[in-house]
């Protein structure tokens, strides 16, 4: 007896099902092999994933109600985006050129601009504007394949600016694809400069009981770095947000290494993101970990930084390692996976499989969805893209353009 399904898509050139071995982020070697099938065929009901295989499998299997025809294409997971700052109101190219000039971020951040630019511009924006922009980036990321996103609050600064970032992070969720984090500890703003002690506590006794209170986050994030905030602080934070049942994310060893990875793990922390400066003993704890390393190049290289994060080494010491955009109007103005797999593949010396693989399925695992979506398998929720390139390495390759053709996210066609 035939099955009905909703959706077939088909004839794929390469599959990457990113479903080879056992659960759990792919680590050392797994991720140059994650799973591809040649032909491939994915059968979709409801929101679900029923079926992979080849074309000619699931064509004797299923009766399709629609279908897309993937010829000459490649299909793979929908890019699970762990690490932006999507919800930021305004953009910063008046920095971005003084950076172009020779400036640097630190130096720019220490004048009161950066985040704190950031804030004020926030602040003095009407709700619509911020919901405009935060809708506008949204739409631009899911043109480019990416089906779920994590947003970080972080440039309120102040307990309703905070707030009112993770509602419209909240309203940008249309079928489970937004993972929101509490980001308040993200800098210092202007008011509180002369007492940091009472910003901690504004976070620790105001802030993130009212997102717990209200559910507006998953996670808590701290930046930990110099001049921001100091391992204490983020130890301090991090205890108070776990005791209300949020999950840790952690800015980590970005610019100075400070011991932020191994805090992360201190911490039981589900990522320490960034890790430019990571320590071989951050990578060590890491690698014992189930903390997820996400990996930024595109910020390395929107920062002008000869610098990268050690990927290589991470892998090899078999870290659980992922990719994101860090999209950002500071320190990464890209809401496009893509670019940032040409950037890492070029940056962290990845083999496109691999980044590929960091930026779905280790990066579902990276916000705490790793078991429900980064994969093409039987009981994953159906989130795929049809790129347009004859194989997997054009992704990378071929880069500054969209290669999208087409987006389904939980069942449904979105472009
Ligand atoms: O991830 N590191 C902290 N936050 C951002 C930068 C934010 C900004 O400059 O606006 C980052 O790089
Ligand atoms: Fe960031």
């Amino acid at each position: 007896m035939r099955e009905r399904c909703d959706l077939l898509v088909h004839s794929a050139a390469e599959l990457l099902t990113m479903a080879a071995g056992p659960d759990g982020p792919l680590r050392g070697d797994a991720l140059r092999d994650p799973g591809a099938i040649a032909d491939g065929a994915v059968a979709i009901r409801g929101d679900r994933i029923v079926a992979v295989g080849t074309t000619a499998d699931l064509r004797a299997r299923f009766d399709a109600s629609n279908d897309i025809d993937a010829s000459g294409r490649v299909v793979m997971p929908g890019f699970v985006d762990p690490h932006t700052h999507l919800v930021f109101g305004r953009t910063r190219e008046d920095e971005f050129e003084m950076r172009c000039l020779g400036r640097t971020y630190e130096e720019i951040a220490a004048a009161g601009g950066g985040i704190r630019a950031s804030a004020r511009r926030f602040r003095s924006l009407p709700r619509e504007a911020i919901v405009a922009q935060a809708k506008a980036t949204r739409a631009s990321a899911l043109r480019h394949g990416t089906t779920t996103v994590e947003v970080k609050s972080g440039y309120g600064l102040a307990t309703d600016a905070e707030l009112l970032a993770l509602e419209v992070a909240g309203e940008l969720d249309v079928a489970g694809d937004v993972v929101r984090t509490f980001l308040g500890a993200h800098e210092i703003p202007d008011e509180w400069r002369a007492d940091r002690r009472g910003y901690v506590r504004l976070v620790i006794d105001q802030m993130l009981p009212r997102v717990a209170e209200r559910k507006l986050a998953r996670f808590c994030d701290v930046f930990c770095e110099a001049h921001v905030f100091t391992p204490d602080e983020t130890r301090e934070i991090c205890v108070a947000a776990k005791r209300l049942g949020l999950g840790v994310k952690l800015h980590a060893d970005e610019l100075a290494g400070t011991g932020g990875a191994e805090l992360a793990v201190e911490l039981g922390a589900t990522s320490a993101d960034h890790l430019m400066a990571v320590s071989d003993a951050g990578i060590a704890a890491l690698a014992k970990s189930e903390t997820v390393a996400v990996l930024l190049p595109g910020t390395s290289f929107f920062l002008g930084m000869k610098r990268f994060a050690p990927a290589r080494a991470m892998i090899d010491a078999g870290c659980a390692v992922a990719l994101a955009t860090d999209c950002n109007p500071g320190s990464s103005m890209c809401e496009n996976p893509q670019q940032v797999v040409s950037i890492a593949c070029i940056g962290l010396h990845l083999r496109p499989i691999e980044a590929l693989a960091m930026f779905t399925r280790n990066a579902a695992y990276a916000v705490g969805l790793g078991t429900d979506r980064g994969r093409l398998a039987a009981g994953f929720r159906a989130d795929l893209i049809v790129l347009d390139v004859p194989n997997h390495r054009h992704v990378a390759y071929h880069h500054g353009v969209n290669h999208v053709a087409t987006v389904v996210a939980a069942g449904v066609v979105r472009r």
